[in-house]
């Protein structure tokens, strides 16, 4: 069929809105119409080349939208359903069998290489050159996309669907990595280094979870403004300051007991560390480039400190993202207070406020 969708055709380039035409869902795969799709750092790496997707490539991988038509062997999903379209995993390697699907071994090409595991592509431009076009087995900048049922979640149809595409990376990423990751007591304190999409997610699930103090750390005066309306006891200003940790431990006194890395910079890191009190724990989410490297003294890891990094907040999707809608509709994650909409067509625009900090997530509505 005919779709419109984003096409990248060069490193650094802009998006192009072009007709492109989609491949017919094989039997265990959904056609999913767009209703809107949240735009993530990785996307825009992607496109740049950090890792290696092949040009011209269709990007995104936070999609939601109602389902279509679904292929001769799906059972789980009809046409009419409202799905969340998540991370994929091979469901065989070592960690699959143990339903830790985000630390999937061979997630990689899935998410990165634009094809289908088979290596097929889904998506044909004008004139006939295949797009690569199944990024995190997706490809949600477009009006349609072809999902794999294992990697589509059904949500609530009273869920407003524009608000939902970002549980599938961002949401969940921060928001598991407190719920799953980390389990917080009510009570246990948590810095959140980084208050972007990731870090606010974190943070809600820490207000939600009872952690108290909860202490936001950014260099957007306007983010850790939000960051304190969505549940922060605290904030700190990291701009100039070289006394962050000092300052962490006068609020809490022996340091926190979890601390949260969104903001991939080394430095930030190991503040992050130096943060906890003995036996706690700091999880890493941020992306930082291949060899970055950050220096830890010993003794100081030695009290029980654990340092962990974590994937896609280490969810099951199917049972995680609903989970995430439920607390969204409880009023427990007013996820839109972070939002951006931006029309499909400007998402140049989108594209450029998400890289200059501007937008926290930007999220794209499809036209129709
Ligand atoms: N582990 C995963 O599975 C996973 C999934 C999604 C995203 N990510 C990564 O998580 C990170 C956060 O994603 P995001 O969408 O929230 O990005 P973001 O850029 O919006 O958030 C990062 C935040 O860190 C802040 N920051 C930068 N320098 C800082 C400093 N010196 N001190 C304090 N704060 C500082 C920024 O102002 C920003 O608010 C990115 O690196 C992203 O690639 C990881
Ligand atoms: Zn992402
Ligand atoms: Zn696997």
């Amino acid at each position: 069929m005919q779709i419109t969708a984003a096409v990248a055709r060069e490193r650094f380039g802009r998006f192009t809105l072009e007709t492109l035409d989609l491949a017919d869902p094989r039997s265990d795969e959904l056609l999913v119409r767009i209703v809107a799709s949240g735009m993530c750092q990785t996307d825009q790496h992607g496109r740049d080349g950090y890792y290696d997707t092949p040009l011209p490539a269709v990007f995104g991988h936070e999609g939601a939208g109602v389902v279509e038509a679904v292929g001769a062997s799906v059972t789980k999903f009809a046409p009419g359903d409202h799905v969340v379209i998540s991370y994929p995993w091979c469901g065989t390697c070592a960690n699959c069998r143990r339903r830790m699907e985000a630390h999937c071994q061979n997630s990689f090409p899935l998410k990165m290489h634009g094809t289908r595991a088979d290596g097929s592509t889904l998506m044909r431009d004008a004139g006939g050159a295949p797009v690569y076009s199944a990024f995190f087995q997706q490809s949600s900048f477009a009006t349609h996309a072809i999902a794999n049922e294992r990697f589509a979640v059904k949500v609530r149809n009273d869920a407003p669907l524009e608000l939902l595409g970002p549980f599938a990376c961002s949401g969940q990423t921060g928001a598991g990595a407190v719920f799953n990751t980390m389990q917080p007591r009510p009570g246990d304190a948590i810095a959140v280094f980084g208050v972007g999409a990731v870090g606010l997610s974190g943070l809600m699930a820490a207000r939600i979870a009872g952690c108290d103090p909860i202490i936001a750390i950014d260099i957007h005066a306007p983010r850790l403004a939000l960051a304190r309306e969505l549940g922060a006891t605290h904030t700190i200003d990291h701009t100039g300051r070289a006394d962050v940790v000092a300052e962490v431990r006068r609020i809490t006194g022996a340091g926190v007991r979890f601390s949260l890395e969104t903001s991939a910079q080394a430095s930030v890191f190991r503040e992050a560390v130096e943060a906890l009190m003995p036996a706690g724990t700091c999880v890493l989410l941020g992306s930082a480039r291949a060899g970055t490297e950050v220096k830890l003294d010993m003794p100081f890891l030695q009290f029980g400190r654990v340092v962990r990094g974590t994937i896609q907040g280490e969810s099951h999707p199917p049972e995680f993202i609903p989970r995430l809608v439920d607390l969204l509709m409880q009023g427990g994650m007013p996820v839109e207070r972070m939002m951006t909409f931006y029309p499909f067509a400007d998402i140049n625009r989108a594209a450029q406020d998400s890289t200059n900090g501007t937008a926290i997530k930007p999220v794209l509505r499809m036209p129709g």
